[in-house]
């Protein structure tokens, strides 16, 4: 019961997997979250109880408001406690961005429905316990498609573009208690773009992003959950802002 708890959204896999092994580490409990791979989310969940932590893993689809407060239930009823909320789980779908005829309104409302309505639903049903923490904090995983105005597809763009304002509304409303603040990934070496792409389009896009980003580099897994663990766990004076890890891409060569 003394132990901090972390609550992290798709953590089967890449960034939330690499948070929640990490927040482990670190000496906090957690929550792993999966929606389909069950087998991966008890990996990272072994990984966990190997570094200490006391380890929830809950299967819940974040755009279903229903699940998200099943698992805030889970939580009190395990934990008595929530510290920090990571809302890391993501959706795309890869359409190249001049094929506009590729999207349709179904498409942008399953990707706005797991990637904004997710992160707004995950936030209520926590807020009640992440009240009641001396130092609470959430952690909006975006990225930096909506700064270049590029990535997986118009939709993706959109819908982290609009995570990040619903970042700074929540930030307002939820201070002074609890601080929203957001991690801005460039192209991480996840499974999420090598799935997407497959493998040869992604070795391309690596070597392009490689080449265009001022350290030269891809981001990895860890790198983003050292961020995240970092406005989560440690910073206390800041709410409402974005960090972005992305190499130097942004910056360029
Ligand atoms: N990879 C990149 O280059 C990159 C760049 C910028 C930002 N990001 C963002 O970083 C976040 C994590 O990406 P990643 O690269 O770590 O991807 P990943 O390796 O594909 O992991 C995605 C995770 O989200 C879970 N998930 C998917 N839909 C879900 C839902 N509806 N409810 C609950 N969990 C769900 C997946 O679990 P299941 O498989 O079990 O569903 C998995 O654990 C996403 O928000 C993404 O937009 C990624």
């Amino acid at each position: 019961m003394n132990k901090k708890v972390c609550v992290i959204t798709g953590s089967s896999s890449g960034i939330g997997a690499a948070s929640a092994e990490l927040f482990a580490r670190r000496g906090w409990d957690v929550c792993v979250n999966y929606s389909k791979d069950a087998t991966a989310a008890l990996r990272v969940a072994q990984n966990c109880k190997s570094q200490g932590a006391e380890v929830l893993v809950e299967r819940a689809d974040v755009s279903d408001d229903a699940q998200c407060i099943s698992i805030a239930k889970r939580v009190e009823e395990r934990f008595g406690r929530c510290d920090v909320l990571v809302n890391n789980a993501g959706t795309t779908k890869f359409v190249d961005l001049k094929d506009l005829a590729g999207l349709d309104a179904a498409d942008f409302q399953r990707i706005y429905a797991v990637n904004v309505i997710g992160p707004f639903q995950m936030v209520r049903a926590f807020a009640p316990l992440l009240g009641r923490s001396a130092k609470a904090a959430v952690v909006n995983v975006s990225s930096i498609a909506p700064l270049l105005g590029g990535g997986s597809s118009v939709a993706y763009i959109a819908s982290k573009g609009a995570l990040n304002a619903l970042s700074l509304a929540l930030a307002k409303v939820l201070g002074p208690q609890i601080t929203v603040n957001i991690v801005a990934p460039g192209m991480v070496d996840s499974p999420w773009l090598k799935n997407g792409l497959g493998a040869e389009r992604f070795a391309a896009m690596a070597r392009s992003y490689e080449s265009s980003s001022a350290l030269n580099t891809l981001v990895s897994p860890e790198d983003v959950a050292e961020t995240i663990y970092y406005l989560g766990a440690i910073a206390s004076k800041t709410t409402g802002e974005m960090h972005v890890v992305d190499g130097g891409r942004r910056l360029g060569r």
